[in-house]
């Protein structure tokens, strides 16, 4: 079957093009990728490389041994990836200790997966065992509302969740486990990505302070949604900082707790913490 007529290829270029119709990629800023299926690797063999030089990735990734990627290529446009797939996006496999990886369809025109290829294999190998393989979608951003408030709030996963959550009720029921955060690190390494891949224990997503952020999920909607959601929210919250230091209602502990059992979500007791 043709690449470009897979459904998981599609629908990984729709998510790209919304993304920059969002206004999260400006140039090269983020990336996407996608662990394939393995029935879906044996409907395109036939049109795939096998002759490439293997790569180091930059991290190990054991638990991903073998596995297909689709990813999007490092220095490639967000808003040019619809109109040239084949040269903005790369499908790569990874060889049997999870360490280097072989190109083995795209990047027509040269170049290689994301720089942050680390961080994504890495949030790919603890998001597959710990979500039984259903997970395969991994997502970095960059938002300006969820940038601007790494500047103003504290950078603590308690802060951030709760500050978000209040924003929207639909918050606490799309990221029940919260969200984590990563102070300023230097990006496109193995130590950050170390330090995502902790956060992606415990949450789907991970924002990194001044930079953007990182979401994961099961499939391409899903994934969007989640980056989507938290957005929007973080876009109220600048808003009303803006309006005022102080807000003059909000949603309380107890009604956190009452929605809780409404909507069957599990909301962990200290993101309710009791405001000074
Ligand atoms: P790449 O172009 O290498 O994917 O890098 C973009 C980015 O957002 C780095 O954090
Ligand atoms: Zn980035």
């Amino acid at each position: 079957m043709k690449i470009l007529d897979m459904t998981f290829v599609q629908g990984f270029i729709r998510m790209a093009d919304d993304g920059f119709r969002m206004g999260w990629h400006e140039r090269n800023g983020g990336n996407l990728s996608y662990r394939i299926k393995p029935e879906e690797v044996e409907m395109i063999k036939n049109r795939l490389k096998h002759d490439g030089p293997w790569t180091p990735i930059g991290a190990s990734v054991p638990e991903l041994a073998g596995e297909y990627f689709l990813v999007t290529g490092s220095g490639k446009f967000f808003r040019d990836i619809k109109d040239d797939p084949e040269a903005t996006l790369a499908i790569i496999e990874l060889d049997e200790k999870g360490e280097n990886y072989q190109l083995k369809w795209g990047l027509v025109e040269g170049g290689k997966p994301t720089s942050e290829l680390p961080s994504h294999l890495m949030n790919h190998a603890v998001k597959k065992r710990v979500t039984n393989g259903t997970y395969r979608v991994i997502y970095h951003a960059h938002p300006a509302n969820i940038i601007a408030l790494t500047f103003v709030l504290p950078l603590e996963d308690e802060v951030f969740t709760r500050e978000l959550w209040e924003m929207a009720t639909e918050c606490p029921v799309v990221f029940p486990d919260g969200i984590g955060v990563v102070g300023w690190m230097v990006p496109g390494g193995r130590e950050i990505a170390e330090a995502t891949s902790k956060l992606m224990e415990k949450y789907d997503a991970a924002i990194w302070a001044h930079h953007g952020i990182f979401c994961a999920g099961e499939g391409a909607h899903n994934t969007f949604g989640l980056m989507h959601t938290i957005e929007k929210s973080a876009e109220i919250l600048v808003k009303v900082l803006s309006m005022a230091p102080q807000k003059r209602q909000t949603i309380q502990p107890d009604q956190f707790r009452e929605l809780a059992k409404a909507f069957q979500v599990e909301l962990p007791e200290r993101f309710l913490y009791e405001k000074k």
